[in-house]
């Protein structure tokens, strides 16, 4: 049991994140759209969730709310018994970098940093030594095949390469919670599968709690479990997708 930002106590037993009743209303001259509407689930400790819906349907949205870069409208999230509402926006920043590692669909890299620096930066936002930085980052770079490209700049790598280095980046300090916005959207299937391998058997050993939003069936079969997300809620599918 942990407690909130009030006190009440919450059952988290082995819920390592909570989302309770969110919304997300967009307004747009004029025009409101409710795009998550008292949205409920919670992720276990160490597992990886595949999140799948059709576009549009507020799977980034839901993303970057857990991530605190984005505003409930109502509703709380709750990550490792931190009630994500109850930080100011400086403290959330903090927490968001030390717990929480982002992949983006289009690789968000620094176009005037190497793949190592991109990598480090990660590890130097979150309080490392430059040296340790590096070589964190050298080891990351490694351990996704990238050793022999940790001097070329995104420009000189290619769709796949990219993604491996924002991957390390996501991993370099370490996070709790890692949270993959479509991270093979921009893929060929055979780099697809290749990354996916890599981040999977990563995430698994080190107990890594994982979202992944994906289309891909192929990556979601390498899942956990697999939420959908319509009409702004959250189900859970279970033996709907027979494999
Ligand atoms: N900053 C924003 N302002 C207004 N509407 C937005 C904003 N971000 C997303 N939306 C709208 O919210 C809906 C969900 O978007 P998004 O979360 O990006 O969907 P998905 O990632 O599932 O494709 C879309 O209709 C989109 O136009
Ligand atoms: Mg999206």
């Amino acid at each position: 049991m942990t407690a909130d930002s009030e006190g009440k106590a919450l059952d988290s037993s082995d819920s390592f994140v909570l989302v309770q009743d969110v919304s997300r209303e967009y307004s747009q001259g004029g025009q409101k759209q409710l795009v998550l509407d008292n949205a409920c689930f919670s992720l276990r400790k160490g597992e990886t969730t595949a999140l799948l819906g059709r576009s549009g349907c507020g799977k980034s949205t839901l993303l970057n709310l857990l991530s605190g870069i984005d505003h409930l409208t109502s509703g709380s999230i709750i990550i490792n018994g931190v009630s994500l509402g109850s930080l100011g926006e400086k403290a959330r920043t903090r927490f968001r970098r030390r717990h929480i590692g982002f992949i983006y669909q289009f690789f968000n890299l620094v176009p005037g940093l190497t793949a190592l620096e991109n990598v480090a930066l990660m590890a130097e936002l979150n309080g490392s030594a430059v040296g340790e930085s590096m070589n964190r980052a050298a080891h990351f770079l490694s351990l996704l095949g990238l050793s022999d490209k940790a001097d070329s700049f995104p420009e000189q790598l290619s769709g796949g390469e990219q993604q491996r280095v924002a991957i390390a980046r996501a991993l370099v300090h370490a996070p709790d919670l890692v949270l993959a916005d479509e991270p093979t959207g921009n893929l060929d299937a055979r780099s697809g599968e290749e990354v996916m391998q890599l981040f999977s058997s990563h995430l698994k050993q080190q107990g890594t709690t994982t979202l992944i939003v994906t289309h891909s069936l192929a990556v979601a079969k390498t899942a956990d479990r697999i939420l959908t997300l319509e009409n702004g809620t959250i189900e859970e599918r279970w033996g709907e997708f027979a494999w």
